[in-house]
């Protein structure tokens, strides 16, 4: 993994992560004015209760809402409800659960972990169905919950009817379906849907849903659906370290993104320059773009030489060392002209560098 420590330059906006960017200012404004006073502690707050409505809203009225302080923890969270000691989780290779959580889920959630490969980190009803003989053998962990990401992590995204489809395939095996959510907002943003939509109408029964790569200074939430499929969630988000105590500074922050149309703002705005950062990037002689941009990822295949020359000015990842495909993630602040400056950067390293081979890059 390359090494993003820099120095820091505040006009600097990084494509590395949707993570480097720092928090809205309207979320800093909704934190500050939750810092007033002394109020109850561990989610019996105002802020809380007005979070848990705001989800009833949402996502409908059956909707329970579990603030936590991390990604990972939501997921570990959300798994550890859905399943019991002996239970697997199907999830694509390439999930956060499965390559970025340093086993958390296998470790604190307890679950097995049924990693099934995919070329554009989407499952298929096909996919969930290709596990069902391992259920009723007492050898086999048994598949319990499918765990997809929406948007995914190489950026694609589910449509409407594909989670439809899924959810169905899963319930019709017995399965429930957890959804990580890490970047719900930027895929309801780019399909031009509601959150609702693209949980509760197509029968997810557990989100996690994101906040902090979307401009929360650290806040996500473990959104129960249906509560048939999860068992004492309160209890399991204590024993797994994820209950706040000032609980209301996470539900603010929350309250701050979802109660007004500030995720999708957000969202929309970061999909937009992922968009741009794309259409200009796959002009440029030796750069290939190799995913669909369908929310705020870029995926693209650049000589080694010239990424190591961009990434001088520009830190970020490679995603894949034997193709040398990087990723670039757009945020909520990313300007059109931190776009133009980066793809002039790009640019100049692929004009300048080594050239493209074409089948994968020189070592
Ligand atoms: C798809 C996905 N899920 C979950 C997470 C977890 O977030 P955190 O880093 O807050 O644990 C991430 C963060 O990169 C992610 O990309």
């Amino acid at each position: 993994m390359t090494d993003l420590r820099f120095t820091h330059d505040p006009q600097l906006r990084s494509f590395a992560s949707d993570n480097c960017a720092g928090a809205h200012p309207e979320v800093l404004a909704a934190v500050v004015a939750a810092n007033e006073g002394h109020l109850p502690s561990y989610g019996h707050d105002g802020y809380t209760a007005a979070f848990e409505d705001l989800v009833r809203d949402l996502f409908g009225p059956a909707a329970t809402a579990y603030p936590v302080f991390t990604g990972t923890g939501a997921n570990v969270v959300a798994l550890a409800m859905m399943t019991d000691r002996w239970d697997a989780v199907i999830c694509t290779e390439t999930a956060h659960v499965n390559v970025d959580e340093c086993g958390a889920p296998e470790k604190l959630a307890g679950v097995k972990l049924l990693a099934v490969p995919t070329d554009d980190g989407k499952l298929t009803p096909s996919l969930v169905e290709s596990k069902e003989w391992l259920l009723g053998f007492e050898h086999h962990a048994q598949p319990r919950v499918v765990t997809l990401t929406q948007a995914t992590e190489l950026g694609t995204v589910y449509s409407v009817d594909e989670l439809a489809a899924l959810c169905d395939a899963a319930h019709r095996i017995g399965l429930s379906v957890h959804l990580d959510g890490a970047r719900l907002a930027n895929a309801a943003a780019g399909l031009g849907v509601s959150l609702g939509e693209l949980t509760t109408a197509v029968g997810v029964d557990v989100v996690s849903l994101g906040g902090t790569k979307n401009g929360l200074l650290g806040a996500e939430a473990v959104v129960v659906l249906n509560p048939e499929a999860v068992r004492a969630p309160r209890y399991i988000r204590k024993l797994t370290t994820q209950l706040p105590s000032k609980t209301r500074f996470i539900s603010a922050q929350l309250l701050a993104l979802y109660g007004t149309d500030l995720w999708l703002r957000s969202a929309a705005h970061a999909n937009a320059m992922a968009t741009r950062l794309a259409a200009a990037v796959g002009e440029i002689p030796g750069v290939q773009v190799t995913r669909p941009v369908q929310a705020n990822a870029v995926f693209a295949i650049l000589d080694p030489a010239a990424a190591e020359q961009v990434r001088r000015s520009y830190p970020f990842y490679t995603w894949d060392e034997a193709r040398g495909e990087v990723r670039w993630m757009c945020s909520f602040d990313t300007r059109e002209q931190d776009v133009d400056a980066f793809v002039a950067c790009v640019a100049e390293a692929a004009n300048t560098a080594l050239p493209l081979t074409t089948d994968g890059p020189a070592h």
